[in-house]
């Protein structure tokens, strides 16, 4: 076997290949002086919008505000609550707490890894009250209405979107979409009977363009996607010190905008998106029939027919993981953890009182996740190495130690 490293992420030859059209970007920039807002930024605004097929894109500075910004837009306020799930980025929960809100918890489904509608229904039902003033749902942990709830498409793959849309309509709740791992990805609406873009189901949705993800920047970025144009204009204040005009601030805003040159650079990569994710989809199908070929009770990816999801990450789960991940270092096979510790037990969140156990799904996930090198550039080569060091690590373990797979994201 070839003992050649293999990277779990590959920045460079994607940026090598489109050298000269990012340095023209960058040339611009530098000729025109046009750093902030201008004509790169709106170019790229359209461009994302017809790419999610939403009606509104706003260029923020990164997916952490774009996702506090879209939950202050949409009216979260402060002592309200919004619900989300443990296993995600951080960013999910800073920008609850950073718009005002208390977060509450619930499980995600265990093989899909994205919220698990039934679980939002308890928790909606069993876990809050009604106010008779208000007819709003409170939540009997926070005591806070629960007015907001963020599906995480974690992974690549997008969560369960309908019967959460049914939810939030039944119990009033605003959906922000957590799309920050999840451009392009689709989710077929039963309730509709079509496919549906990431960032174009719920009231709005959060994106990040941190480099890594499958659309990156050079540097930091992030919008927000949605139909409502009020909402669209309140974000547009929002990452702007709560401008209407120049100087005429409306409200308190922040600042949040999206440089120019990361605009330019989106833009120049944004045609090439469709292909990448294929490619993508294409490698995750590829470690599939090799884990499906083997001996080793490898399961693959879990898919369901609703959903094609992006492979921002692929994720395999392994009892032994601490093994695993040493020995494929040693094999110089790149991995990740995403992630290590669910938020309701991460040291920050301490004082919420969450205990080990009040979200298994999760808990399991994080204790068992392991993410192999995905980015469309990944050889066959590459990936046969990978699954023959995996298998290697599995069949030298204990027999209890056994391996599952599922398509997953990256941060
Ligand atoms: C699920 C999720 N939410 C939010 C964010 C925050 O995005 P950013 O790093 O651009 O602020 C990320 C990025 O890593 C993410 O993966």
């Amino acid at each position: 076997m070839s003992k050649g490293k293999v990277p779990f992420l590959d920045l460079i030859t994607v940026h090598r290949e489109l050298e000269q059209e990012l340095l023209v970007v960058f040339k611009s920039a530098i000729e025109t002086a046009g750093f902030i807002g201008g004509p790169l930024v709106q170019r790229f605004e359209r461009e994302f919008a017809d790419f999610c097929e939403s009606r509104f894109c706003v260029g923020m500075a990164n997916g952490t505000d774009a996702l506090r910004l879209a939950l202050i837009a949409a009216g979260v306020k402060a002592g309200d609550t919004v619900v989300t799930v443990p296993l995600t980025f951080f960013a999910t929960t800073e920008a609850i707490s950073q718009a005002g809100a208390h977060i509450d918890f619930v499980d995600v489904d265990e093989r899909t890894y994205t919220m698990d509608p039934e679980k939002l229904r308890a928790y909606l039902e069993t876990e809050c009250t009604r106010d008779s003033r208000s007819n709003r749902v409170v939540s009997k942990r926070t005591g806070g209405p629960v007015t907001a709830v963020i599906p995480v498409h974690l992974y690549g793959q997008m969560a369960d979107m309908d019967p959460i849309l049914d939810l939030a309509t039944r119990f009033d709740l605003v959906v922000i979409e957590d799309a920050c791992q999840a451009h392009g990805a689709e989710y077929f609406s039963a309730r509709e009977g079509r496919w549906r873009k990431a960032g174009s189901m719920g009231r709005a949705a959060a994106f990040s363009f941190y480099p890594g993800k499958n659309l990156g920047a050079c540097g930091e970025a992030g919008a927000v996607t949605t139909d409502d144009e009020g909402l669209a204009r309140r974000c547009q204040m929002l990452r702007d010190h709560g401008q209407s005009a120049k100087y005429l601030h409306d409200i308190e805003g922040y600042n949040a905008r999206l440089d120019a040159i990361q605009a330019g650079v989106l833009s120049v990569k944004l045609p090439h998106l469709a292909k990448w994710n294929e490619q993508r989809r294409e490698r995750a199908r590829s470690y599939d029939e090799f884990f499906a070929a083997t001996e080793q009770p490898v399961t693959v990816p879990h898919i369901p027919s609703w959903s094609r999801p992006v492979y921002h990450l692929y994720v395999v789960r392994a009892p032994e993981r601490d093994r695993l991940l040493n020995d494929l270092a040693a094999a110089g096979v790149g991995t990740g953890i995403h992630y290590p510790v669910p938020l309701h037990l991460t040291k920050a969140y301490e004082a919420l009182r969450f205990r080990p156990g009040d979200f298994p799904a999760a808990e399991q996930t994080a204790s068992q996740a392991v993410s192999l090198p995905m980015f469309p550039g990944l050889s066959h080569e590459q990936q046969r190495r990978v699954v023959a060091e995996v298998l290697h690590s599995i069949a030298a373990a204990e027999p209890a130690a056994r391996i599952s797979s599922c398509s997953s994201g990256l941060r």
